[in-house]
């Protein structure tokens, strides 16, 4: 195997801990870190520490490379196989949207002709402001990936998105695209996924395939602080959109606020209601394939609030009122234009599992039902396995009880055969 080595651009933010883990833990995978510290980085974690885990000298300012005994600044840039931002500010991401280049990292990222990988991190506010979401869709565009930011408490006390991916998640992501190294990057479009012919035959059936999967559940506002919701973990939607990627597929992970993470290298989009899940599905479409994986709230609160509901004296319960969701799954699978070559739904069922799915997929409209048994005693639900029967036009198959990992990833195989 070839030596591997990374360019780690690591910028400001309390999250820069998290990145001395990643240090090591590419350092075990034998992949070499060249890193560079930002002033901001350099407030949160040390020159020294970083250095002393990299086993490299750190760079960090522009000036230094203008030295005899340093590389310049374009040497430096292209000198590894694969640029790591992490944590990726906002600000920094800003700079790389816009094109500056004003001190090291960003001089770097703009002279760079190798991919970039963005790991962000930012307070919840930030993350979701109309600009920060702008700059990140020009730096997609311009063929950058992202791993996270994942969900959860924030350092500010605030809670959200905006939490810098797991050390693991990262490295997972680093070395799919130190695998994939063979790609040429592009400084204006994403790479074409250009794979020797035996590996698009025997391993990659899905490779320039499109497919959206839904995942998780979804949350519909009583009022601003309160939400009806339910207790999907978005486990099966997570491993099947692994799956397909593994297949080659390029994935749209379309994601209500799950406790399982997405998986790393799919496109993540995260939504909140039932209404935003199917404006993302439209937005990611065209697909050559859908699995509609989430558990979408069958209703919305008619009536929501647009402030914090009160008790009042008299101590009468609110009356919610709902009215019902669209029903996404079918309303992909009976789109007249531009519909998917393949649709397939989910069918929790505790009763008559057969009947009740097939009938399902009848009234819907879609291709397959993935119908799972989730009676008593089958520990479907947050559980690790799941065993489920395929519906099709042609007939049933009941699979035996499997990992949901296992589950996904022969669903996968059948959609590459599907789709092939
Ligand atoms: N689905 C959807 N949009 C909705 C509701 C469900 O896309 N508003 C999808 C789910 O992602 C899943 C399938 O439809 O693929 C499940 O259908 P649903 O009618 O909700 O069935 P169950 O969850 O099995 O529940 P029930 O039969 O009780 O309605």
């Amino acid at each position: 195997m070839t030596a591997r080595r990374v360019l780690l651009i690591i910028g400001g933010g309390i999250a820069a801990y998290k990145v001395l883990t990643l240090i090591r833990d590419l350092g075990r995978r034998g992949i070499a870190v060249t890193p560079v510290l930002t002033e901001a980085g350099a407030e949160f974690v040390t020159p020294l520490s970083v250095s002393a885990l990299a086993g490299e000298v750190v760079h960090d300012a522009l000036f230094d490379l203008t030295r005899e005994a340093e590389m310049g600044h374009i040497q430096l840039s292209r000198s590894a196989d694969l640029v790591v931002v992490a944590p990726a500010t906002a600000n920094l991401m800003a700079k790389m949207a816009a094109g500056l280049a004003d001190d090291l990292a960003s001089t770097l990222l703009l002279a760079t002709d190798k991919k970039v990988l963005l790991a962000p991190a930012m307070n919840v506010r930030m993350w979701q402001h109309t600009a920060t979401q702008r700059n990140i869709e020009t730096l997609r565009a311009d063929g950058a990936q992202m791993v996270g930011p994942d969900e959860g408490d924030m350092a500010c006390g605030e809670y959200g998105p905006g939490r810098m991916a797991e050390p693991a998640e990262i490295l997972t992501a680093i070395e799919r695209m130190l695998d994939a190294r063979t790609l040429p990057a592009s400084p204006s479009r994403p790479a074409p996924l250009r794979l020797p012919p035996e590996a698009v035959i025997r391993r990659q059936p899905l490779a320039g395939r499109h497919v959206i999967v839904t995942s998780g559940p979804t949350q519909e506002p009583i009022d601003p602080v309160r939400y009806i919701s339910n207790r999907s973990s978005g486990a099966q939607g997570s491993a099947i959109a692994a799956a397909l990627r593994d297949l080659g597929a390029r994935v749209s992970f379309v994601t209500g606020p799950a406790e399982t993470p997405p998986p790393a290298g799919v496109d993540v989009i995260r939504v909140s209601t039932a209404d935003q899940m199917r404006e993302a599905v439209e937005a990611a479409l065209p697909a050559d394939a859908a699995v509609m994986a989430a558990a979408v709230a069958d209703w919305k609160v008619a009536n929501a609030a647009g402030s914090k509901m009160k008790k009042d004296a008299s101590g009468a319960a609110p009356a919610l009122e709902f009215t019902e969701n669209p029903d996404i799954l079918a309303w992909v699978s009976q789109l007249t234009d531009g519909r998917p070559q393949l649709v397939v739904g989910f069918a929790a069922e505790t009763d008559q599992l057969i009947d009740n799915a097939s009938a399902k997929r009848r009234r819907k409209g879609c291709d397959w039902i993935v119908a799972n048994d989730v009676g008593e005693g089958t520990g479907t639900f947050g559980g690790a396995e799941n065993t489920v029967t395929l519906i099709t036009e042609t007939g049933n198959e009941s699979w035996p009880k499997m990992r949901k990992d296992q589950v996904a990833a022969k669903l996968a195989g059948r959609i590459a055969e599907a789709l092939s």
